[in-house]
This record gives structure tokens, C-alpha cells and sequence, in this order.
């Protein structure tokens, strides 16, 4: 009858109802008690009716909605000395010794740091007198499991996060519905899309809509890209192609680091080429609607494997992450990817593509 809480963290994305029903239904079948945290991190600082037991049919009819039910936030009030303090009293008031977090890198990080501070904060507690000394030794650990929640398939170690599947269908979508427009009027369209510092979706999205050019960060274009680009989409006029695409991942930068812009894309189309463009920027669209069915079986799938793991993590193991590699749900230590996460920012920043392109590796 252990408790075993669940919190959605970060940018939401397709799929984490789907977790959510499996993590309610799997852990009640296992004779725990689940409890939703409720609005992210905030609702665990906060408490009282953001915490709150969930049953069965809670999670009925939810595994087709995009979002997640729970509500979800950044928080920068979790990562002070106070929102620790504050957590960590929540989670002890409802006898609640294991932790569920799906979220991105930000939010896998913070779940981290709360299992690594859980020991300092809980004395903290017990010398202001918030917590008896009986509840300090009762709840002398905090079991932490992650599961990767973000569309911009950004974290090292997995092949795939979940909702990138359909944060990538709703692309599809919206290029589709582009490229008759670009037909009618013989346009080149400049479409941004999300990742953050990844692109991952930018690539995926080029190799599936035959676009003329993608910009990603990982690996940026040539420093003569104007002309690269002019030749290729000029020689495709004068063949008779009507539309272009030219794809460009939102966190886009040239090879000295600065950034490569829609509008600079659009400038080099209009001023050097002399053709119509116009610029689309999906955001928040990529993020929104159903889970494709890939998403709702990867979720459903690490879900399941996420309440098993906590429940056999010994007090003293590391924090453990579900991961997907060739279509096997695999666990890995928590750490090391947060680790590889920071060595991949550093490389970006110093730009070092090929250290990039190595750590982004399984994906
Ligand atoms: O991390 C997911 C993501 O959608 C990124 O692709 C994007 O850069 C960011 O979140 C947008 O954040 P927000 O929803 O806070 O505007």
C-alpha cells in the first residue's frame, strides 16, 4: 500500500494523459495508493487540494487528449531552498515515499536535486519542528523515476520522447495544408518549428515533405548558405517547380553561433532571388490535439515500466529514467543523462557539432 505520487512538469506534450492512465491503472492493480500532483511543481510547493488521490475511473476517457489533465507548469520556485522545503513536507504529510515526473531535462533535473537534497531537507523540517521525529524516520527516502515528456526529442540516451510523434504529425498537417496555398501562388514558404536547441523535428519534418533546405542547430549550414540556397531553389524555378519549403528549427544558428531567423530566410528569398515568401511559425500548434498512436504506446508502455521500477528502487539507488531503444523500454541511471545534457549545452555553446551530433546520439 505504498504511495506513489505523479507530477507533469515543464512544456506539456502528447502522450502524458496516456502515462497518466497508465501509471493510475498499473499502481492501483499493484495495491498502491496514486496520488496526482496537480499544476507541476507549483501544485507540489503549494499542497493542500494540489495533491489528491486518484481512482480507476479517473483516468477514464483521457488517453486521446493532448495536454495532460493535471495541469503542468515551469517552475522556478522548485529549484530554492524553500520550494524544497516545502515539497519535500507535502510529500511526507501523505506518506508519500515515491515520485513519478514526466517532464523534459529541466524538469527530470529538479526530480534529481529533490532525491539528492531529500536527507538535508527532511533534518531541516524535523529542527523547525514541521515534521515529528517519527515522520523523519518513517520517510528517510524518496524513490525517483522519470519519464520523458517533451515534443523536442531533446534528451540523450532515448530514441524518443513522448509526443514528439505527434508534435511531428501536427507538422505534417500544417505542411500539407501549405503546400497547396505555395502551389497557387508560387511561393516559398519559410517555416519555423519548435525543439529548442534541438532539430530533431525540423530534420524529420524536411525528410518528410520533400523541403528544399532545413536549418537545424546541430549542424549548421555552410557560412555561403545565401548562395547555396539561391542556386538550389533558382535551378528548381527554372525547371518549373512552383513552391519551396524551406524548414528552419527554431533554435537555428550558423556555424559562428549566431542566429539563422525566418526573417533573414525570407529576406535572402525576396531581396536575392526575387521570389514571393512568406513565413510560417507553427508554435504552440506542434504542441496541441490527440496523441498520435505511436505516443499513446510508448507512453502507455513507459508508464507501466516507471511504477514498477520505483517500486523496486532500494532507498539508497540513484534515480532512474524510461527510456526507448530500438523499440525496447529500457531504465537508466538519471544522472548520467542529466550529465550528458549539460556536456551538450556546453558543446552547442562552445560549438563543437561534431561533440553535439555524437552525445545527441540514440536519437
Ligand atoms: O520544450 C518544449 C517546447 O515546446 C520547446 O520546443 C519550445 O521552445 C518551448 O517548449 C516553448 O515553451 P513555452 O510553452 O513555455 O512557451
Amino acid at each position: 500500500n505504498q504511495g506513489v505520487a505523479v507530477v507533469t512538469s515543464g512544456g506539456d506534450s502528447q502522450g502524458m494523459n496516456a502515462a497518466l492512465r497508465a501509471i493510475v491503472r498499473i499502481g492501483l492493480y499493484l495495491g498502491c495508493k496514486i496520488f496526482y500532483i496537480r499544476e507541476g511543481y507549483e501544485g507540489l510547493i503549494a499542497g493542500n487540494e494540489n495533491i489528491t488521490e486518484a481512482t480507476w475511473n479517473s483516468v477514464s476517457s483521457i488517453i486521446q487528449k493532448g495536454g495532460t489533465v493535471i495541469g503542468s507548469a515551469r517552475s522556478e520556485r522548485f529549484m530554492t531552498p524553500e520550494g524544497k522545503l516545502k515539497s519535500v513536507k507535502n510529500l511526507v504529510k501523505r506518506g508519500i515515499t515515491n515520485l513519478i515526473v514526466i517532464g523534459g531535462d529541466g524538469s527530470l533535473t529538479g526530480a534529481m536535486d529533490l532525491k539528492n537534497q531529500w536527507s538535508d531537507v527532511l533534518n531541516q523540517l524535523e529542527k523547525s519542528g514541521e515534521i515529528s521525529k517519527e515522520e523523519k524516520e518513517r520517510y528517510n527516502y524518496l524513490n525517483v523515476v522519470g519519464l520523458i515528456g517533451t515534443i523536442d526529442n531533446d534528451f540523450p540516451g532515448t530514441n524518443m520522447t513522448i509526443g514528439t510523434d505527434s508534435a511531428l504529425h501536427r507538422i505534417l498537417e500544417a505542411v500539407n495544408a501549405l503546400e497547396s496555398t505555395a502551389y497557387s501562388h508560387r511561393r516559398t514558404f519559410i517555416l519555423e518549428v519548435m525543439g529548442r536547441h534541438c532539430g530533431y523535428l525540423a530534420l524529420k519534418t524536411a525528410m518528410t515533405t520533400e523541403a528544399d533546405y532545413v536549418f537545424v542547430p546541430e549542424m549548421p549550414p555552410p557560412l555561403n548558405w545565401p548562395a547555396i540556397l539561391k542556386d538550389k531553389i533558382t535551378t528548381s524555378t527554372r525547371y518549373g517547380k512552383r513552391l519551396h519549403l524551406i524548414v528552419l528549427a527554431e533554435g537555428a544558428i550558423d556555424l559562428n553561433g549566431n542566429p539563422i531567423t525566418a526573417l533573414m530566410v525570407k529576406k535572402i528569398v525576396t531581396e536575392n532571388m526575387g521570389l514571393d515568401a512568406r513565413i510560417t511559425v507553427l508554435g504552440h500548434v506542434q504542441r496541441g490535439g490527440s496523441p498520435s498512436a505511436y505516443d499513446r504506446i510508448l507512453a502507455s508502455r513507459q508508464a507501466a515500466a516507471a511504477v514498477v521500477a520505483v517500486l523496486e528502487l532500494k532507498p539508497d539507488d540513484r534515480p532512474i529514467v524510461v527510456t526507448v531503444e530500438s523499440n525496447e523500454i529500457k531504465l537508466m541511471d538519471l544522472q548520467t543523462c542529466i550529465e550528458n545534457v549539460k556536456k551538450l549545452q556546453i558543446a552547442l555553446k562552445n560549438l563543437e557539432f561534431n561533440k553535439v551530433l555524437e552525445l545527441r546520439g540514440k536519437s
